[in-house]
């Protein structure tokens, strides 16, 4: 809680492109209900150097996370909308936290697993305490709720470990966070293979919608997304490819499976695909126009970077300094 509001934080990697499966399982919930919270939304640039990056493009990318976010609806002037690098107190009690952290649990992560396995050649600390820094950004802000989609769900039960063991040691430091995940769009299947997430880093670019594909790709691979012989548009789990298409639908229409079901009841697939095209285009479009006045607004973002990392930092410095306090560093000398 900061004051009478409750706190909401979450983040993305600056890494790869930006898809569907990020703006629905994350983004356009963030946008939902930003509202009801005094919200930080942090683009994740130090997660994302646990993995070989080039230093020019990893600039370029965080820079346009950031105006994603604003482009999806977040008003910076409402949200905290910063980078991770720029607030030192992230990488700081990560390092606290780390002492509070048992390798055996991080051997657990399901994420480092996969991470390790496709980048065998550099499996780098970074990489295995990457769950601790991300309980850093979450804790640091007090957040009562993050909203992620399901993949991170494992690494928020650990955040919750962390600060439930930390407490029983110190009394109440942290504020035990909650999971929020959308009803619909938590985890959206690859359009090619239903059977694996939409990744950033996927290798086939027709299992993925980009948030910056233009309509007639997004048309094209909607037309040549994996379903099945069933020519029936019903939510159920023996028709994946379907199933996922109708989580798109939903999600992006803010309505239910079942009206979705009515609406192309004795309708065939074809139909179908080019209805959630559209649908998809209809969101993305309109977000891609506020993106490019956003690229022409250089002073503008310029200052939403620097007003938002001392906001971010003020509050960050306070739950810094009490842990500091407890864990018994020597206190500052004013
Ligand atoms: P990242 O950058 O991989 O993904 C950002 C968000 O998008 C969600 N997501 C999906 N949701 C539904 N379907 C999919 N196919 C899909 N793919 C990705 C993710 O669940 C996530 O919510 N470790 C985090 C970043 C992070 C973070 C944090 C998040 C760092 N610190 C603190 C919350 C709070 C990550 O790698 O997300």
């Amino acid at each position: 809680m900061l004051g009478d509001q409750k706190v909401l934080f979450s983040g993305m990697q600056a890494t790869g492109n930006l898809t569907l499966g990020n703006y629905l399982g994350a983004l356009k919930n963030w946008v939902n209900i930003s509202d009801e919270y005094k919200t930080f939304f942090c683009v994740v640039d130090e997660h994302s150097i646990t993995v070989r990056q080039d230093p020019a493009e990893l600039r370029r990318r965080a820079r346009a996370l950031l105006m994603l976010y604003i482009a999806a609806g977040l008003d910076p002037e409402k949200n905290c909308i910063y980078y991770q690098s720029h607030v030192s107190g992230h990488a700081e009690l990560a390092w606290i936290l780390n002492c509070y952290t048992y390798m055996g649990e991080l051997q657990r992560m399901t994420q480092f697993k996969d991470k390790a396995a496709k980048h065998a050649d550099n499996i780098n600390a970074g990489l295995f305490t990457y769950p601790v820094l991300m309980a850093a950004d979450i804790l640091l802000y007090q957040a009562d709720v993050v909203p992620v989609g399901v993949d991170q769900k494992q690494h928020l039960e650990l955040t919750r470990d962390i600060a439930e063991r930390f407490n029983s040691i110190y009394g109440d430091v942290f504020t035990i966070p909650e999971i929020y995940l959308g009803k619909v769009g938590r985890k959206i299947m690859s359009l090619q293979d239903p059977s694996k997430k939409m990744s950033k880093s996927d290798e086939n670019p027709n299992g993925s919608i980009y948030l910056m594909d233009d309509k007639d790709t997004i048309i094209r691979k909607f037309k040549r997304a994996v379903t099945d012989n069933e020519a029936c548009v019903r939510y159920n789990d023996n028709q994946p490819g379907i199933k996922n298409l109708i989580d798109i639908y939903c999600a992006c229409k803010g309505i239910s499976t079942e009206d979705t079901e009515k609406e192309f009841d004795g309708k065939g697939y074809g139909d179908f695909k080019i209805a959630v095209g559209e649908a998809v285009a209809a969101e993305l479009i309109p977000l891609q126009e506020r993106f490019h006045e956003l690229e022409q607004n250089k002073d503008y973002v310029d200052k939403i970077i620097k007003d938002n990392a001392e906001q971010a930092s003020y509050f960050a410095n306070k739950t810094l300094r009490k842990v500091q306090k407890k864990v018994g560093f020597p206190e500052r000398i004013k």
